[in-house]
């Protein structure tokens, strides 16, 4: 059956997929280190998901007042709820300020302060003095600080020579029988054709999978494909079950509305005109982290506060602010309150409602960007051939909950990560060892399988299907009860993949077939994400469990794994959080309350 199909071969140095900020700044950087690279993007490059991002990237810069990167260290352990790997965390937040200042001389178009310096702003979460101030740490290019960066990173990589291969669409990873990745098979949307990517290391670099949910702030491209990939390969995935659900998504049509509004004085209130946040987070009120919001909107509304007709939404208020700076700092959020909301948000408040934004968990690896399959004699074993970075990677520096503007910070830290691990292992144009006989077989047949699923549901329906499993019994609080209606349905659901019906048979720009391989990878996602939920018995971060309403470090202080089997069952493992720092600069967080 795979034989009809024939394979162009590519050989470079290293292999990177997607065109992200981590995808541009890992191939940049290896590019950079005179390594052959080949970056694959399903689309342009300065189409990714990072174009997206408004807020800014957090550094502790200190251009706006005190900061210390142990700060930053803190803030982030803490807004993990102590789930984040401390080790990788100190690297992220020291490497933050260098990496920043790259980003800088590299071109970014940061907005400025008026003596020149980086512009920067308070988030959820930030603090200075461990927990005692507001930091501002946040560095914008106004509200389009992530199209700033992708831009910028993009031409860099062309400018250090990287080759892409743009509307390619990677279907599996090629492993041997050692276990080591040896490339990727992908095929070229535009002509039909089928290749393979071969390369001395593979980077994921796939972003989120955010389209499990029906309403999110995701890009539709958002669909976790090389999560999946490694879930199909063998491997495992850490800590699905934390999904950050962002508090202000526009209601109704969940495109994000910058927490950057908030670090600029605005604020939330209930339909009874009250500043609610106040009550449930006396300190940071607003600017308390992303969980903390959410969980107390979603309170608000369940308990008849909620704003509107259908008392179902929270009004964001930045009339009070001054209209000038608004548009300075906040034109995007103008715009886009104007187009989605009908809003104009210097007359009136802005309808928000807490909405998918975010996974925490993906593909395990070290602070290096390389892969970690867990064995049981070895919890950090690496895979060979293989590195994960961006939003598809679990490093873990956020643990349970992300704080706001870590997320450029990661993509661009552990980007660069990538390229460094990439020239110590990799020497630029060693030969390749020969491929096995069966190399790419295996994403031959997934293709052919749905290339020629003959059977009654439409891709579209059935992937609505598990979307509204996934709003409704994994939303901003669980129970014992949702997860196990999550997890009957999604089995349902599982099951009909086999009944999958794609119309058209052509490889040439077959969008049906493109969607039928996203779903079956999204799928693959919301089955770790719903067993994994269920699993876990405590409340952390992102995961409200309304029936164990308190964190359990006892028993819970783990990152989950699960390995998910070809009939859709799962298999689930732990792994140990590492709770020490990488250097003596920085003694560890110690455990304690998380209260803002
Ligand atoms: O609210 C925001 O601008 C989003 C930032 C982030 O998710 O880091």
């Amino acid at each position: 059956m795979a034989k009809a199909y024939e394979f162009i071969d590519h050989h470079h140095d290293v292999v990177v997929v997607g065109a992200g900020g981590a995808g541009l700044r890992a191939t940049f950087g290896m590019a950079e280190k005179g390594l052959k690279t080949a970056c694959i993007s399903k689309v342009f490059p300065t189409r990714s998901h990072t174009v997206a991002a408004q807020g800014g990237i957090s550094a502790a810069l200190g251009n706006a007042g005190e900061d210390d990167w142990r700060w930053h260290v803190y803030d982030t352990v803490k807004g993990s709820d102590w789930l984040g790997d401390q080790d990788a965390i100190e690297y992220m937040c020291r490497e933050a300020i260098p990496a920043v200042i790259e980003l800088e001389h590299y071109g970014v178009p940061f907005s400025r302060t008026p003596d020149g310096k980086i512009y920067q702003r308070p988030f959820g979460g930030m603090t200075t003095r461990y927990g005692d101030g507001v930091a501002q740490r946040t560095c914008a290019a106004a509200d389009r600080t992530g199209h700033a960066i992708l831009h910028t990173l993009y031409q860099q990589a062309l400018k250090h020579g990287a080759e892409f291969f743009v509307e390619y669409f990677v279907i599996d990873l090629i492993m041997d029988g050692e276990g080591t990745c040896r490339g990727v098979v992908a095929w070229n949307l535009d002509d039909g054709t089928l290749h393979r990517f071969i390369g001395h290391e593979v980077v994921l670099a796939t972003g989120g999978y955010g389209r499990t949910y029906f309403s999110c702030t995701s890009a539709h491209t958002c669909t976790g494909d090389g999560n999946a990939m490694v879930l199909r390969a063998g491997m495992a995935l850490q800590d699905m079950e934390f999904i950050q659900f962002h508090p202000t998504g526009i209601y109704g049509a969940g495109c994000l509305i910058t927490e950057a509004v908030r670090g600029e004085g605005g604020y939330l209130t209930n339909s009874e005109g009250e500043r609610f946040m106040e009550r449930y987070a006396p300190h940071a009120k607003d600017l308390a982290s992303r969980d903390v919001v959410s969980r107390s909107m979603t309170i608000e509304i369940r308990e008849g506060r909620g704003c509107g007709p259908n008392k179902d939404y929270i009004d964001l208020h930045l009339e009070h602010l001054d209209a000038k700076m608004v548009m300075e700092r906040l034109p995007g959020i103008a715009d886009i309150a104007k187009i989605f909301a009908d809003v104009d948000v210097t007359k009136q408040p802005i309808p928000v409602q807490p909405t998918a934004h975010y996974n925490m968990g993906g593909i395990p690896t070290n602070y290096k960007a390389e892969v970690i399959c867990p064995t049981e004699e070895n919890p950090d074993a690496t895979v060979r051939g293989l590195m994960a970075i961006g939003e598809a990677a679990c490093v873990s520096v956020h643990g349970a909950n992300r704080l706001g503007s870590n997320s450029l910070l990661d993509i661009v830290v552990f980007g660069r990560a990538a390229a460094i691990r990439a020239a110590e292992l990799v020497k630029p144009n060693t030969t390749h060892k020969e491929l096995p006989k069966d190399a790419g077989e295996f994403a031959l047949a997934r293709l052919d399988r749905f290339r020629n699923a003959m059977g009654s549901i439409k891709t579209a329906d059935l992937r609505l299907e598990m979307q509204k499993i996934m709003q409704t019994e994994l939303s901003v609080f669980r129970t014992g009860q949702t997860l196990a209606n999550a997890q009957k349905r999604i089995r349902e659901t599982w099951a009909k993949r086999d009944h999958l019906k794609v119309s058209d048979r052509s490889l040439i720009w077959n969008s049906d077939l493109m969607e039928t391989l996203e779903l079956d990878n999204l799928l693959h996602q919301a089955v770790a994400a719903i067993n994994c939920a269920a699993a876990r018995t405590e409340s952390r971060g992102a995961h409200a469990r309304e029936d164990f309403p308190k964190r359990d470090d006892k028993n819970w202080l783990k990152h989950s794994t699960v390995w998910v089997n070809r009939d859709g069952t799962t298999k689930l493992g732990s792994r140990p959080v590492h709770l020490n720092t990488l250097t003596d600069e920085m003694e560890s967080v110690p455990l304690k309350a998380r209260v803002y």
